[in-house]
């Protein structure tokens, strides 16, 4: 039901116009027959876990499809994470954006290592390479990129960076599986990158995630630190941890993999509905992604400049929710805004302008298989019934 005055909405006691939530990233499910086929042969098999045939079908259709030479699945991107700093001997500090989840500083924070936040890139959202050199320090051992939404990072920047001034790189890729830079799959670039598989993920193998790498000798330490630090039976060469894919995560995963372009294509006949049904609304920008990459297009994210719409972007949240849009603000208030970050940093605010910016004006709108065009024309209609009715609104809540 579209809304023809103030008092039909949800936040005023109307009715909401979905009967049920919508999600942003609610998972993917692909062709469940052939999923619960290969549960059948994995019961079948009695092999649930350590390194078994699923897994080692997805490791190669993975490594495959994104051109690397290894690919390392792990349990979950976070692990994946600690295990690949773990790989490549970052100590000290290492350098990332705040505007990011919280896994990417925890999983440095979990292994003794200060995660330092660089400010991003306002067009890009991604870190911004020319403020990452004055954060360099004595202690700094390398740089964390985050290709956030699925667009890339400026890579060559950042490698040049890194190579300058003897930096590691890595990138948590955990947005940007299906995506490209330059025509090049993410999954290759830098020493090693790290993916999510997680449920709310385009694609998912429930949990799940993995390491990329075209390095050799980083490739075996990976899988070692995957499994405990084994290195053959009875044989523990290293400190490794639980990180190993089970087989039930890997047989979504390949299953997943099979509906991927169709996963795709849906997303992005739904971002280019929400592109048509938010033209034109002053004061609200859909990020854009180049037609020249491939992207996944999982992330439909709007910047709200108040300035203009007169609404914030966070009185939109309430409204939305209230008609069962479960739109996010991803990624408020940001890392260096969530512990043990702030009592760590108190003053990193000061350093990061262009995030702070964003994290208050960036919403994240319900996408993937569960939204077709009809909803999607109905949010894009409440959002800017919202923003013309919005002194009404405004006044009627301070009443
Ligand atoms: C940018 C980023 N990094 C890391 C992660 C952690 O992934 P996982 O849930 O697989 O541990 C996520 C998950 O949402 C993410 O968005």
């Amino acid at each position: 039901m579209y809304k023809t005055n103030i008092n039909e909405l949800a936040l005023f006691g109307g009715t909401p116009i979905f009967n049920e939530l919508l999600h942003v990233g609610r998972p993917n499910i692909g062709n469940r027959e052939q999923l619960l086929a290969r549960i059948n042969d994995m019961l079948d098999r009695h092999w649930l876990s350590n390194n078994g045939p699923f897994v080692q079908e997805l490791e190669q259709k993975l490594a495959g499809y994104l051109g690397v030479k290894h690919c390392i699945a792990v349990c979950n991107a976070t692990v994946a994470l600690e295990i690949a700093a773990r790989a490549l001997g970052l100590q000290g500090e290492v350098i990332l954006p705040s505007f990011t989840f919280i896994a990417s500083a925890h999983a440095l924070q979990w292994l003794g290592i200060t995660p330092v936040f660089c400010d991003v890139d306002p067009l890009t959202h991604n870190i911004d390479p020319m403020k990452v050199e004055n954060l360099i320090t004595q202690h700094t051992t390398g740089i964390l990129g985050v290709h956030v939404w699925g667009r890339a990072c400026h890579i060559e920047k950042l490698s040049s960076i890194a190579k300058k001034h003897g930096l590691r790189l890595m990138f948590d890729a955990a947005h940007a599986f299906g995506c490209t830079l330059q025509g090049k799959m993410i999954g290759g670039f830098g020493e090693l990158e790290v993916f999510s598989f997680h449920a709310t993920k385009f694609f998912n193998s429930f949990e799940g995630g993995a390491v990329t790498t075209n390095n050799d000798e980083l490739a075996e330490k990976l899988r070692g630190m995957r499994n405990f630090g084994f290195a053959g039976l009875d044989n523990v060469i290293d400190i490794g941890t639980n990180g190993k894919m089970s087989e039930v995560s890997a047989a979504m995963g390949l299953t997943s993999l099979e509906s991927m372009d169709q996963f795709i294509e849906t997303n992005h006949n739904n971002y280019l509905a929400y592109s048509s049904g938010l033209d034109g609304i002053s004061g609200i920008q859909l990020i854009k992604y180049s037609e020249k990459e491939k992207n996944n297009y999982q992330y439909i994210v709007i910047e709200i400049d108040e300035g203009v719409t007169g609404l914030s972007r966070d009185l939109l949240v309430k409204i939305l929710h209230a008609e069962n849009v479960r739109a996010r603000r991803y990624f408020y208030p940001g890392c260096h805004q969530m512990e043990p970050y702030r009592s760590n940093f108190p003053n990193a605010k000061l350093t990061l302008p262009e995030t702070e910016n964003l994290t208050l004006k960036v919403l994240q709108l319900p996408s993937g298989t569960a939204v077709g065009e009809e909803e999607i024309s109905y949010i894009c209609k409440l959002i800017r019934f919202a923003i013309v009715n919005e002194a009404e609104i405004s006044a009627r809540l301070e009443a």
